[in-house]
């Protein structure tokens, strides 16, 4: 392992957001900006329920996952063609870069679209494009998750994945999201089996609001590779040593988890604890355009609330890189450019 040298605190800010690092956990209708809620309306004649961008930013006020959802299925409504999911796509990959974020594995919710009419060619077909185009233009490597919204059913799941077949080189895995309570992953135990013998990559929200348990079924019922939040795993010391010890990533997402008041203060946060106890952990922005900001404000604002250490950093940098789906030597070349920061930020201490 790395011996990651003394940094000064006072630049570890600066460091947070020029190190090198993966986003794993993304929802890019969660990326929409008001702005673009708004130019996307327009350019498709839609009649939206705010009559601007300040009234609609002024009511991204949550008191739960639940609440939030609400608003930002509301918001999605206005992405009907490929360019639209194109454009949004695009500006977040551009935002992300920015960000010196290398590699991103993008979650999207189709039944979303498909529920209004939207193709499921319409939906991948410009979202992959815009992974494609900005693999061209800004260098970064994109990829996509393909989400089932819990709160519907395995039968709309299993149809949904019926209609991704045909386009499903441009997947490079599944996940669940939506509201958790109530929904538990045992729900689509047969559909994740499906997907897993299409040679998928698994994923799961579990443990965001929803207790420990969800966790374990999402680990022995539908086999994910990753623990999407993950964060009420602390409150069962079994399933703690179980992700430590077969080195299970959990997907964090401090603002997100303030914003819907899982942690209504980030000092209370527990990612430190987390890292403590040997779990793979990472930082991530979930909906970076209602929590309030894009990866690197997560991980500024984090640790300035939990006062986390430089060697935090790194091992959260290098667990995004080690948890992601690339392959093993796009993983060594990340991890080898993530070392050089923290080289040169040692030099120039
Ligand atoms: N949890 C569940 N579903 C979601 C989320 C989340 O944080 N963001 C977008 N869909
Ligand atoms: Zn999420």
């Amino acid at each position: 392992m790395f011996k990651v040298p003394p940094i000064s605190a006072q630049r570890l800010p600066d460091l947070l957001r020029a190190m090198p690092k993966a986003e794993l956990h993304i929802h890019i209708e969660g990326s929409l900006e008001p702005e673009l809620i708004f130019a996307l309306g327009q350019r498709n004649n839609l009649k939206l329920p705010y009559a601007t961008v300040q009234e609609l930013r002024s009511a991204y006020a949550f008191s739960n996952l639940q609440s939030f959802l609400d608003i930002y299925y509301a918001g999605a409504s206005v992405l009907l063609h490929e360019q639209d999911f194109y454009d949004m796509a695009r500006a977040y990959l551009g935002r992300a870069a920015l960000d010196n974020v290398l590699h991103t594995e993008i979650f999207f919710d189709p039944q979303t679209h498909t529920a209004r009419g939207v193709a499921m060619e319409t939906v991948i077909n410009g979202l992959h494009r815009a992974c494609e185009d900005a693999r061209q233009e800004l260098g970064i490597s994109a990829t996509l998750i393909l989400c089932f919204l819990r709160h519907l059913s395995e039968e709309s799941a299993f149809e949904t994945l019926e209609q991704a077949l045909p386009l499903i080189d441009k997947v490079v895995g599944v996940g669940l999201d939506s509201s958790e309570v109530g929904h538990p992953p045992e729900k689509f135990a047969r559909v994740f089996a499906r997907c897993k013998e299409l040679g998928l990559h698994l994923v799961a929200h579990a443990g965001e609001e929803g207790p420990p348990a969800y966790i374990w079924s999402a680990l022995d019922v539908l086999k994910v590779e990753r623990i999407d939040h993950g964060v009420q795993a602390v409150h069962d010391a079994a399933l703690m040593r179980r992700l430590a010890q077969d080195r299970i990533a959990l997907t964090v997402c401090p603002l997100s988890n303030q914003k819907l008041r899982v942690f209504p203060d980030l000092a209370d946060h527990n990612l430190g604890k987390l890292l403590d106890a040997g779990l793979a952990a990472t930082v991530n922005s979930d909906d970076p355009a209602y929590f309030g900001g894009y990866i690197n404000e997560n991980f500024t604002q984090v640790f300035a609330a939990t006062g986390m250490s430089v060697r935090q950093a790194y091992q959260l940098a290098f667990n995004s890189f080690e948890a992601s789906f690339a392959s093993h030597p796009e993983k060594r070349v990340w991890e080898h450019k993530l070392k050089e920061t923290f080289e040169r930020f040692f030099e120039q201490d």
